[in-house]
């Protein structure tokens, strides 16, 4: 029997290319696991109405983590409009599989570190070395949304006077997404933070919110954070608001660490860092529960690149790095690491994005030839 059973889940589009890429590296690895293959995305959502089935949720039950490559997801009137005709009428909405993933495995925290390897010509600056906290069960990704607004919704909504000018647009007219946040969940995400932060000799966190405005939700989010700060003195806590961190990221993101922030907020910043460190195609991901975790790049499904291999492998196989240290084989993290940054510093094997010509395939198999 192998020591890990790892659920694998390419998705859609460019998933495949990369998960080829990542097991090209876990074999050169010796990596002692079996792989079980499991259905997910948008092909689900169009043939049986599920991008999720249950036979997928049955083996990542089964599985110790899984590894993921990427999702299509498109919006409401799009998705309903693929489906196949016997499914038409089903009343059947579509919802981000990967964002239901997050909910029913409770995976609350994705971490996504930017890193500016030495040598990556697409880097910002050299000397950016970030870590983002996302909180990823809660918030404006929470799913709790309605349209049209349901009278008893907005009856109960009227307990905010606010919402009494709402009425006379017609209730058919209005859509209400909800950002809900709860003092558990503010806290756990700050706390997984600071520890990460203590444990690796960081210098500081910086909690990316808009209390000014977002008054309930950004308060509490701002007091669980002042809280749990507390306890770890020798880490000062940073506070910036959305958009002013989005310039300051720009200015200055040498002086940034690790970032912590609710869900939307998060999924902002982790693009937004991404790009300082070479793009999508260097930004690795962990959605991270008490017992189970998924490992996903940030990176989309991409669908014009779709089967070419032409899209960056790093991402995928930095992901692999997560998903290493998480199992706690902290050895094979490191030394996958190490040969990602020397096939980067290098610069003589990469893909279109590094101006190189490479495929995907052939830059893992040069990270394999680089383990040492
Ligand atoms: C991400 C992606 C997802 C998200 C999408 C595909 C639902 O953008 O992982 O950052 O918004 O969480
Ligand atoms: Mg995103």
């Amino acid at each position: 029997m192998s020591t890990y059973r790892i659920a694998w889940m390419p998705g859609d589009g460019v998933g495949n290319d990369v998960m080829e890429a990542a097991r090209i590296v876990l074999d050169a690895m010796k990596f002692d696991a079996e792989y079980v293959p499991a259905d997910i995305g948008w092909k689900f959502w169009c043939t049986e109405g599920d991008p999720l089935p249950p036979r997928t949720i049955e083996i990542l039950r089964q599985t110790d983590c899984a590894l993921f490559g990427a999702i299509t997801s498109k919006p409401g009137e799009e998705a309903a409009a693929e489906l196949a005709p016997e499914l038409a009428d089903k009343g059947l909405s579509y919802f981000s599989p990967i964002v239901r993933l997050r909910q029913l495995f409770n995976l609350h925290t994705n971490m996504r570190p930017c890193r500016a390897y030495p040598g990556n010509k697409l880097n910002y600056r050299d000397d950016i070395d970030l870590v983002i906290f996302r909180e990823n069960t809660e918030g404006m990704y929470g799913g709790v949304e309605f349209f049209p607004l349901p009278e008893k919704v907005y009856e109960a909504l009227c307990a905010n006077p606010k919402m009494v000018k709402w009425k006379e647009k017609g209730l058919e007219n209005i859509a209400l997404s909800t950002r809900i946040m709860s003092a558990q969940g503010c806290r756990s995400i700050v706390r997984q933070a600071f520890e990460y932060a203590k444990a690796n000799g960081r210098k500081s966190v910086t909690l990316v919110e808009k209390p000014n405005v977002l008054r309930e939700t950004g308060g509490l989010m701002t007091r669980m954070a002042r809280e749990v700060a507390a306890g770890y003195p020798d880490i000062p806590l940073w506070e910036a608001n959305i958009d002013a961190i989005c310039m300051w990221m720009i200015k200055n993101p040498q002086n940034y660490d690790v970032l912590v922030a609710e869900n939307m907020f998060g999924d902002i910043i982790s693009d937004l860092c991404a790009g300082l460190v070479g793009g999508l195609g260097f930004a690795s991901a962990a959605n991270i529960g008490a017992d189970y975790a998924v490992f996903e790049p940030t990176h989309g499904s991409a669908p014009k690149y779709d089967g070419m291999y032409k899209v960056n492998p790093m991402a995928m196989l930095l992901t692999v790095r997560l998903m290493f240290d998480w199992l706690g084989e902290g050895e094979m993290a490191d030394k996958l690491e190490q040969a990602v940054a020397a096939v980067i510093l290098e610069h003589r094997v990469g893909t279109y994005d590094v101006g190189l010509e490479n495929t995907t395939l052939e830059v893992a198999e040069e990270v394999a030839r680089k383990l040492v």
